[in-house]
């Protein structure tokens, strides 16, 4: 019986969902406590492949209640298209799915801010994908966001939208040059989604609290990685949203010392979307063939990866700031081809090296990593389910990495299914 929160140790996309599915069968309830539907969690079932954005990858297992808790932003467009989704391929989604009525939700001018802001930093540009992620918990910072609960209140919601586009279709006119939005048809158009989603919300801190009570297990499911952080990540080329351990706390209702563990989900070498630095990132070669071979494009935005070398001072920030229990490697099997594997241990700037993940952008942005190689092991390891028939090579190279962070390796996953995970 345990809760253990499952987080992206790097800058996202490691393998979350894949690892959340694979630890759903043990649990009751699954909860996604920040971020909104900029994630994209992959979960292949034999040979179907299911993208989730808003909704926890606990669904996809029968008699899972999955919880959309209130640090996660929500466009219920988006939610309800996910659901049209699920529902098409067979899924149900009957007393399973519930949102918190303190989620915040996103509306149509978030969106229409975020594409705006990023045209407008051009070359400084973050690179976001796009769906309102970063404005929506701008308004919640300022006090000024429209939860879930407000949804259910019509007089409340009609209020809170007639003054809150005021001020946007403001901005929009005065400093974009571009024109506001009509509030009719923005109310119109959540009325719909009020009647079809008000079914879905609840009390979301109460339910949790009390499934604990009576001894359920909770997997929290993290979205984004700790790299993408608003307060730990490589910023101000993060997401907005606290993607950490503490996180799921404060996204769910659930108090600290109801958490018994906490799993990095790591890639065996790293990738990140959007702009931003990258000590590690790999050159043109490099980046082609671990691109194609480990399939990098994003699961939200179909934006290609960039990829590079394991680096052990992002994870190791990581393991310290999440107090990580564990670790679960994914995709070795995309390193099988490579003579050589690097893990950058430190980084050189100006003539100094660094052995902690500094805040300072300009050190990231120009330093050398200075790095440890192994010899690769040459040799297929799709699928393997057994630790000790993982090469002697990627052992040593799992073993490493181990033993530079401190912290201990619970599962590594060989391919994307579901059977292609090892215990150890
Ligand atoms: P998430 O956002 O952390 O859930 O990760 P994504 O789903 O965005 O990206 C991970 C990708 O890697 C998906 O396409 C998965 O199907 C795939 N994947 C997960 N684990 C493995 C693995 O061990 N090997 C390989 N080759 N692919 C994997
Ligand atoms: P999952 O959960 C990888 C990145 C974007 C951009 C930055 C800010 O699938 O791992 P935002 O739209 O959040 O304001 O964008 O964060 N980003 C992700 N990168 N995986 C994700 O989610 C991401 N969600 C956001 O590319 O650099
Ligand atoms: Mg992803």
């Amino acid at each position: 019986m345990s809760n253990r929160i499952i987080l992206g140790a790097q800058w996202g996309d490691e393998g979350k969902g894949k690892i959340i599915d694979v630890l759903a069968k043990d649990a009751d309830y699954v909860v996604r406590y920040q971020g909104g539907n900029n994630a994209g969690h992959t979960v292949v079932i034999k040979n179907k492949q299911f993208i989730l954005h808003l909704i926890p990858s606990g669904i996809l297992h029968a008699g899972k209640i999955c919880i959309i808790g209130n640090g996660v932003v929500v466009d219920p467009q988006a939610l309800l298209e996910e659901i049209a989704y699920l529902k098409k391929a067979g899924i149900k989604l009957k007393n399973n799915l519930l949102i918190s009525e303190q989620a915040h939700l996103i509306l149509p001018y978030h969106r229409n801010f975020d594409k705006l802001k990023e045209s407008k930093r051009g070359g400084s540009k973050i690179g976001t994908t796009g769906r309102g992620i970063g404005p929506c918990y701008t308004d919640k910072a300022s006090r000024i966001g429209i939860r879930m609960a407000d949804l259910l209140d019509l007089e409340v919601f009609k209020k809170k939208l007639k003054i809150n586009l005021e001020e946007k279709n403001l901005i929009l006119r005065k400093v974009y040059g571009v024109k506001g939005f009509s509030y009719k048809k923005i109310l119109d158009e959540y009325l719909v989604y009020r009647r079809k989603i008000k079914g879905y919300i609840c009390n979301c801190s109460k339910i949790l609290n009390k499934a604990i009570s009576n001894k359920k297990n909770i997997l929290f499911e993290g979205a984004q990685g700790t790299l993408l952080d608003i307060d730990y990540g490589t910023y101000p080329y993060v997401t907005s949203s606290s993607t950490t351990a503490g996180g799921a706390c404060i996204g769910s209702g659930v108090g600290p010392t109801k958490i018994d563990e906490v799993i990095g989900v790591v890639k065996a070498y790293t990738t990140r979307v959007g702009e931003g630095p990258f000590p590690t990132e790999f050159g043109p070669k490099l980046m082609k063939e671990i691109r194609t071979k480990g399939k990098e494009f994003g699961a939200t935005t179909g934006r290609a990866r960039r990829c590079g070398w394991f680096d052990a001072l992002v994870v190791g920030h990581s393991a310290r700031i999440n107090g990580l229990t564990s670790m679960a490697v994914t995709k070795l099997d995309v390193l099988d081809d490579q003579p050589i594997v690097k893990i950058a241990v430190g980084y050189k700037y100006r003539g100094k090296v660094y052995h902690d993940f500094p805040a300072n952008i300009e050190i990231l942005l120009k330093s050398k990593p200075v790095y440890e190689e192994m010899p690769g092991w040459l040799r297929d390891t799709t699928g393997v389910s057994q630790y000790k028939d993982l090469p002697l090579k990627a052992r040593r190279y799992l073993k490493r990495l181990s033993s530079l962070l401190g912290v201990k390796i619970a599962m590594v996953s060989t391919g994307p299914k579901r059977n292609q995970i090892i215990y150890c």
